[in-house]
């Protein structure tokens, strides 16, 4: 490797991924752990977004941390699920849609003119909130972002690793032909997470996961979201404040200004958000008087 191509398995502080070259996987130098749960995989700079003359969010800066859940959460309409899908490029189609500022990703900036966005999306994994299986078989769900991207050895291997991960493998693995759409709505989602692992991306975002879900579905993608952060860094949009606290380790908490446009108004730990907000915006929203 030249020595102008940073390394990202040398790096253990500031790893670096070279988004422009697809195919190159990246490893972490070091076991997930103490080490790495305060490196940075996203940095916003004065991020703006608008949807052509709306401008929905402004000026965010915030980082987002490694093998830890972060959690956005505000009212209806602040921008949270604007913001996330500006992690992945996912909004890039979207007609008006121009982001200004900076998002840099391990360092890279994700919006830079050589930033290949297959290779954003393998990274940086997304699920939805409603489940939204393919009308395919269990199996032919996981296989099909490996298969899309040629990873096809030890295909049966790499499906079982990511229902386990999804903890959904031992309801499924007598089933796996059987058609996704035959699973109830809290095992589509799990298997929607497994979809999203099954290229063992770094990232997963999480756009209201569980808000069409009963409360033991709910309680499983929760239990599974503590799981997955131990490989993948986690960041999840939720309206549920209970749930931001038992699965987030960092809370941003989102509002709207007076022109009704989206603003990062906190973002601590999520202990300290809950407990001891030091904007009143904040503490009106989490006690309920807002929102
Ligand atoms: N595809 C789009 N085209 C135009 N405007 C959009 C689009 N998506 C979102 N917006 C606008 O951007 C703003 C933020 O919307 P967004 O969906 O990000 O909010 P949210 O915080 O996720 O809300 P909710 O909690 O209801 O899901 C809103 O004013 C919304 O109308
Ligand atoms: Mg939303």
């Amino acid at each position: 490797m030249s020595s102008s191509v940073p390394n990202p398995d040398a790096a253990t502080t500031s790893p670096r991924v070279r988004l422009a070259e697809p195919g190159r996987a990246y490893q972490p130098a070091v076991a997930p752990g103490e080490q790495l749960a305060r490196q940075v995989v996203f940095e916003a700079h004065h991020v703006d977004i608008h949807y052509g003359p709306k401008l929905a969010v402004a000026d965010v800066n915030m980082d987002i941390y490694r093998n830890i859940a972060t959690a956005l959460i505000g009212p209806s309409g602040c921008g949270k699920s604007t913001f996330l899908r500006c992690l992945n490029r996912m909004n890039d189609p979207i007609p008006g849609f121009k982001l200004g500022g900076e998002i840099r990703y391990f360092g890279h900036d994700l919006y830079g003119a050589t930033a290949n966005r297959v290779e954003v999306r393998r990274r940086i994994g997304m699920v939805f909130q409603r489940p939204n299986p393919f009308p395919k078989s269990i199996y032919d769900n996981v296989a099909w972002a490996p298969r899309n991207l040629g990873m096809k050895q030890d295909l049966d291997a790499r499906v079982e690793k990511a229902l386990r991960q999804a903890a959904l493998w031992d309801e499924v693995k007598d089933r796996l032909r059987q058609s996704a759409l035959g699973l109830s709505g809290g095992q589509q989602q799990r298997l929607c997470i497994a979809r999203a692992i099954a290229i063992e991306p770094d990232v997963v975002l999480l756009d209201e996961p569980a808000s069409a879900l009963d409360p033991i579905a709910t309680a499983s993608i929760e239990d599974l979201i503590h799981q997955l952060k131990l490989q993948y860094t986690i960041v999840i949009v939720t309206h549920n404040m209970q749930q931001a606290m038992r699965v987030a380790d960092r809370t941003a908490f989102f509002s709207l200004d007076q022109n009704r446009t989206g603003t990062l108004i906190e973002y601590d730990d999520t202990q300290k958000l809950f407990s001891k907000p030091t904007d009143t915006r904040t503490r009106d929203y989490i006690s309920g008087q807002f929102g």
